[in-house]
């Protein structure tokens, strides 16, 4: 089915909620917008998609999502131009990574046409969700779990894929103090890191949360093999810039391929910065440090879109790095992605999907 032919069926609100966001006061991930987008998988294909209004789901207690992970998900933004129109940023990215997603966990690809028609649908039905405010935006968090009742461990042959969105501020507040972990592992080669599966996520909470009893935001996951390179940190990709480069592990089987990460590399190479997708070791940016060629170090994502580090923890030594205000590179490319996403500056990569309402 083409994207033209298919309209969703809506059941709409009798009263929308809006008036309980306060547009100037948005924690993240804690008010959803009215509607949500629910579709089943059964039978061997996608059916009955359908807008419904946002609320409880009656699951059971056997399904097969909650005993053995078939859960993956993705987070993308929408926000609003000076007309009011509303601009998805890159949409199709997180499309296809879902799809690769899917097929590492065993599970059926969701339809572009689903997929891009219902965010459409979706998004003109809560338009007033998305928040004009600078530094806000709209989340959207598709996702996709299996529904099978049964509790033989194998894959589901039901699928349930929805989306919901919430409307968002900043997801850390300040600059972040991180520490590197020297003992767990968030993924191995052959593992599935790079999928957005939610068990890697609950996998890495205690740890996180051992570091955060330590005073640190967040962790920096190294290598499974030796604990001597760079992975991610927690929700983000990472970058540092040393001696005026801009430096990143390449993406692998165990580093999701973010879409902010993306966006940035491709930035910062419009701008005339070196840029290495390269192995960082733990031992070359204690040295850059040491050499005071540790310039800035910074992670990207959806919902943390680009937050600062401060400070980075590592055996025993905290390494304390510029202000945030003397940080040319991030600063310049956050700007640059801020007004390209809310339509302030030319799209040359297409990435932006407006939808006029
Ligand atoms: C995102 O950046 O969209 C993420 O998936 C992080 C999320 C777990 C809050």
């Amino acid at each position: 089915m083409s994207i033209d032919m298919l309209t969703i069926p809506a059941q709409c609100v009798a009263e929308s909620r809006i008036s309980e966001l306060d547009y100037n006061n948005i924690e993240f991930g804690k008010i959803f917008s009215d509607h949500m987008l629910v579709a089943d998988y059964k039978d061997g294909k996608w059916q009955n998609p359908q807008i419904l209004p946002y609320g409880n789901m009656s699951l059971s207690p056997a399904t097969s999502a909650l005993h053995y992970g078939q859960s993956i998900f993705e987070g993308m933004k929408a926000y609003k131009d000076a007309n009011g129109d509303l601009l998805l940023f890159r949409p199709l990215d997180n499309f296809r990574r879902l799809n690769k997603s899917a097929e590492r966990m065993c599970m059926p690809a969701i339809t572009e046409d689903i997929f891009m028609q219902g965010l459409e649908q979706l998004l003109k039905l809560d338009a007033a969700w998305v928040p004009p405010t600078s530094g806000c935006a709209l989340y959207i968090r598709p996702f996709m779990f299996a529904t099978d009742e049964f509790i033989g461990v194998r894959p589901s042959s039901n699928y349930r894929f929805t989306v919901f969105t919430c409307p968002v501020g900043a997801y850390y507040g300040q600059p972040l103090k991180v520490a590197i972990e020297p003992q767990y592992v968030r993924s191995a080669e052959g593992g599935a890191g790079f999928a957005k599966a939610a068990g890697n996520y609950g996998a890495a909470l205690l740890p996180a949360r051992n570091m955060q009893e330590r005073g640190y935001h967040q962790l920096i996951w190294t290598d499974a093999k030796e604990h001597k390179f760079i992975e991610e940190s927690g929700t983000m990709n990472l970058m540092f810039v040393i001696d005026g480069k801009l430096i990143t592990p390449p993406v692998s089987t165990t580093i999701l391929a973010g879409i902010t990460r993306d966006s940035v590399l491709t930035l910062a190479k419009d701008l005339g910065y070196t840029v290495e997708e390269r192995k960082v070791s733990v031992d070359e940016l204690e040295e850059a440090y040491k050499a005071g060629k540790l310039q800035e170090a910074f992670g990207t994502g959806t919902a943390a879109t680009i937050a600062q580090i401060a400070t980075i923890h590592y055996n025993g030594q905290d390494m304390h790095l510029p202000v945030v205000e003397e940080r040319e590179i991030s600063n310049r490319i956050a700007n640059e992605l801020d007004k390209i996403k809310t339509g302030q500056a030319p799209d040359k990569h297409n990435w932006v999907h407006r939808i006029s309402l």
